[in-house]
């Protein structure tokens, strides 16, 4: 599998971080990563909605993508509470997260929901990031493969290939998320990453499939960005905790920037 041509590296916030925080976020990773190339690196930030507005303001040059943490399957109705992809799209974001593992295990979404966002994101011009991983219990009944692919075949079922050159994809699996999250290790994580890939390619042809980048996020840190990024099939890295501070952001990312480009 060829390296792709950019690396990709952003943080979901979750439901840290007001509007405040989230501007002085912002701003002070803004100012560390300016020397970066930005065609060689896609960073990006997924705060809470009601910093979206702001977060969009303060990086208006596009230095840093901005991103939802959620958005409604439908595009406007009798859904109390539910965020609309017109309602996204007037803030002028780029990225809607869909299923992060969060949503799926604490609220209860279904592989057939994330589908009707990801299709609802493609229509209105959105980059749909497809979170998907398996619980520690089917990963001990050793069926981690089966479950990607069918997370990854019905979430984007009803997706062109055209569609697909829009999608990117973040493997998080479910035990490695979160303060009790255990790391998985680099070798683990670029075999999943490579079932993924194979199943890209199976669902939008080599060409498309395989430029479609995947992500890998569940307690990475300062100690195991590096040995992650080094692997062949880890395009990026999707980072909660280990990200919220700029500084401590910034060094992940100044360090595995080199070691992405190595890579053959
Ligand atoms: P974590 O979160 O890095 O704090 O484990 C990752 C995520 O939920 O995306």
């Amino acid at each position: 599998m060829a390296r792709l041509d950019k690396i990709y590296l952003g943080t979901n916030t979750k439901m840290y971080k007001t509007i405040s925080d989230t501007v002085a976020f912002l701003s002070e990773l803004k100012e560390l990563t300016a020397d970066i190339d930005r065609t060689k690196m896609e960073l990006f930030v997924i705060p809470s909605f009601t910093a979206l507005e702001a977060a969009k303001r303060t990086v208006s040059d596009n230095s840093i993508k901005i991103g939802a943490q959620n958005m409604s399957w439908a595009e406007e109705g009798q859904f109390t509470g539910e965020i609309s992809p017109i309602m996204l799209k007037e803030i002028g974001i780029n990225i809607i997260e869909i299923g992060h593992s969060e949503r799926r295990h604490v609220l209860g979404e279904t592989d057939e929901e994330e589908k009707g966002k990801v299709l609802n994101a493609v229509k209105h011009d959105f980059t749909p990031l497809l979170c998907i991983g398996e619980t520690l219990k089917q990963k001990d009944y050793g069926i981690s493969d089966e479950i990607l692919s069918m997370q990854l075949k019905i979430g984007l079922s009803e997706i062109t290939k055209e569609q697909a050159k829009m999608l990117w994809v973040a493997y998080e699996p479910v035990w490695a998320i979160g303060v009790n999250g255990i790391p998985a290790d680099e070798g683990y994580a670029d075999e999943k990453h490579a079932v993924i890939k194979k199943t890209l390619i199976s669902l939008f042809g080599e060409e498309i499939g395989s430029d479609i980048p995947v992500l890998y996020g569940g307690s990475v840190n300062n100690e195991n960005a590096e040995c992650l990024i080094k692997k062949p099939n880890i395009d990026g890295l999707f980072i909660g905790r280990s990200a919220w501070n700029a500084d401590n952001f910034n060094k992940i990312i100044h360090a595995v920037i080199p070691l992405f480009f190595e890579k053959k």
